[in-house]
């Protein structure tokens, strides 16, 4: 807990610190690790290629990080406390002992099954402590987890298999959520259909619910440990081997498979979960996200296990049985760091303070948010009726590709601004730059978010297509790491993000690729041509509207719109859902064949007064007709 930055003085030093001599900086940090051997190089980088590694040729082993070098001082602490979808059912408190225990004895099962180190294996499951243990099992033996949020549908989960060739799935019978059972077996069955290279699926009973078993593929998780050792001895792998893959929604095509590796990321996730949360030994701390993503991987997993902390799990929503469950929780388990999405903050919101009167919430030390803006309006909810004004609210921008926080306050030691995400963490140096390219020194300037070095946890690659990586993030602004977000730097230097530039949604806190949406509205067979914005939506921060050309020959117009409805549904999953869809006779185009997305997201959102100059459009006539049928 050496690291950990106690005044503003003090973040002031270490930033400054930080950018004078990174080698020294994150040396420093590093050295509180255990490393089987140590790095020749702190870091090794160009952003041309782009080509970059931390601590390099040094070896490891995540886990033993999270284990070994932990169980003298911690081996009898919660390392995970697990909070059911129903709250009548018993919790779990696990300690670093027993998850030590638990993922040795996974780790074996895994190589018994034919994973080695360098195999990607699936993790499809609720949010159990199994789900943890999988991840966990893999870093052990060094093979690579690529998570996929269990809502995905199963063409999502069949393209994902497919693109990094996976050997196995894990996943269980059925989930919980609220007060809904999904059958997530039926889902993997149909993506493996589609897939040739899973060669084992291993099925965890969480529901008890019916599922068909395929004998030689299929094996029970219970039936899968029975007997198995305890004892596992960690691979001991590269600082840049791959530790997984996470797919994730951009401007075109397919989700992407974000890489990150070993040593950085250890590093770095660690560094930011001690100093943002300012978690202090004892604490409990609990992040409400899903595993499936990002924040899951670095913030309820990685980052909290290799500081020593206690993590809580919550397997169901926020809504269930009562728009108080987070409150509850907060005071059953007497939770001191509590971090969600501002969708849910907004959600919750809705249904007005009286939830949370019958609870006390006196424990939270500190409240976060990540994932998307959060308005003024829920930041102050969150922070007079959540944090009762006493707890400092960290608003956490970042990203998958980023691995871990970048601009967040540090809880208790940088004064808050509503909406802002205020200044950099130590070691992220960053840059906005106008649309020509140029960075905009000084304050009160609006721009281009990039980041000019690199962090020990950023993405190394997208699996498979090295190119696309350095086409989305390294090709629009030479020399620098573009993130995709609008961004202005206050006349304090406080950092606000403004949202994505690019032609990304984020949909409480989910990413979406417009064209990811189209291409799955095309699906259907009645539609001709169709296009995907944003507009402002009071709680998701963001809903889809889709503009769809039809051949309406013998349909309703509202037939037809359900059943696009569900075809998205079925070929993303039901998170990709379009809040409206407006079936109209043609798209606005360039000359070109472009279509002005420009004009589209100023009619979804209502602005139809300043729809600027459209005589140059090839088909003007078209804008007036869509107007007249906005919803
Ligand atoms: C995009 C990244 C990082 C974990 C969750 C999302 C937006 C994220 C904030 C924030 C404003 C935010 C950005 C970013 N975003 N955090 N605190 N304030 N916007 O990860 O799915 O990779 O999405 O989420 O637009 O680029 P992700």
């Amino acid at each position: 807990m050496s690291n950990k930055i106690q005044t503003l003085s003090g973040y002031i030093h270490e930033y400054a610190k930080s950018v004078q001599d990174p080698e020294h900086f994150w040396a420093r940090i590093a050295d509180s690790f255990h490393w089987q051997k140590r790095w020749d190089q702190v870091v090794d980088w160009n952003f041309e290629e782009p080509d970059v590694k931390w601590f390099t040729n040094a070896k490891l082993n995540i886990t033993e990080n999270i284990f070994e070098r932990h169980l003298y001082t911690l081996g009898d602490k919660p390392a995970i406390i697990w909070e059911p979808n129903d709250p009548s059912e018993e919790v779990r408190t696990i300690s670093y002992k027993e998850l030590y225990g638990l993922v040795c004895q996974f780790s074996n099962v895994l190589k018994a099954k034919g994973i080695s180190k360098g195999d990607r294996v699936i993790i499809y499951m609720p949010m159990v402590p199994e789900a943890a243990v999988a991840m966990l099992a893999c870093a052990r033996i060094g093979a690579v987890h690529s998570v996929v949020f269990a809502g995905f549908s199963a063409t999502s989960l069949a393209d994902r298999i497919n693109d990094c060739k996976a050997k196995m799935v894990l996943t269980s019978d059925g989930n919980f959520r609220g007060a809904k059972k999904i059958a997530v077996k039926d889902v993997v069955d149909e993506a493996v259909e589609q897939t040739e290279s899973i060669e084992k699926v291993i099925v965890l009973k969480r529901t008890g619910q019916e599922v068909s078993m395929k004998s030689g593929r299929d094996i029970w998780w219970h039936e899968a440990i029975d007997g198995v050792s305890t004892e596992n001895q960690a691979e001991i792998v590269d600082s840049e081997d791959m530790l997984f893959i996470l797919y994730t929604s951009g401007s075109t095509g397919k989700p992407k498979g974000v890489v990150h590796t070993c040593g950085g990321y250890m590093v770095y996730t660690t560094y930011t979960f001690q100093n943002v949360f300012q978690y202090s030994q004892g604490d409990i701390y609990w992040c409400t996200a899903d595993v499936g993503w990002i924040t899951g991987h670095s913030y309820i997993v990685y980052g909290p296990l290799l500081a020593g902390a206690t993590t809580l799990m919550f397997e169901g929503v926020p809504t269930y049985p009562d728009a108080g469950r987070f409150w509850a929780i907060c005071d059953k388990h007497k939770v001191n760091q509590f971090y969600t999405a501002p969708t849910a903050i907004r959600a919750l919101q809705a249904y007005g303070t009286e939830p949370i009167e019958p609870y006390k919430l006196d424990s939270l030390q500190v409240i976060g948010t990540v994932g998307e803006p959060i308005n003024e309006e829920a930041w102050h909810w969150y922070h007079d009726h959540i944090g009762k004004g006493r707890c400092p609210i960290v608003d956490t921008w970042w990203q998958t590709e980023t691995g871990g926080v970048m601009i967040s306050p540090i809880a208790g030691v940088t004064p808050t601004k509503p909406s802002y995400a205020t200044l950099p963490l130590p070691g992220i140096q960053l840059a906005i730059l106008d649309n020509d390219g140029k960075e905009l020194i000084g304050n009160s300037v609006e721009g281009n978010l990039c980041v000019k070095f690199p962090w020990p946890s950023m993405l190394r690659t997208t699996y498979g297509d090295h190119e696309r990586c350095r086409q989305t993030y390294f090709s629009s602004f030479k020399g620098y790491y573009f993130t995709g977000d609008g961004v202005k730097r206050d006349e304090d230097g406080y950092y606000r993000i403004l949202g994505r530039v690019d032609d990304v949604i984020n949909v409480s806190g989910h990413r979406m690729g417009t064209a990811e949406v189209e291409n799955a509205i095309n699906e259907h067979p009645k539609v001709i041509e169709s296009a995907v914005v944003g507009y402002p939506h009071d709680i998701k921060g963001q809903g889809i509207y889709a503009y769809v050309i039809c051949d309406m020959e013998g349909r309703s117009e509202s037939n037809l719109i359900e059943e696009i409805r569900q075809t998205v549904t079925k070929i993303i999953g039901p998170i990709a859902k379009p809040d409206k869809i407006q079936i109209v006779p043609g798209l606005p185009k360039t000359r070109s064949g472009k279509i002005m997305r420009r004009i589209l997201r100023k009619i979804a959102t209502g602005e139809t007064s300043s729809m600027g100059d459209t005589s140059t459009l090839l088909n003007p006539e078209v804008v007036e007709e869509i107007i007249s049928g906005a919803q």
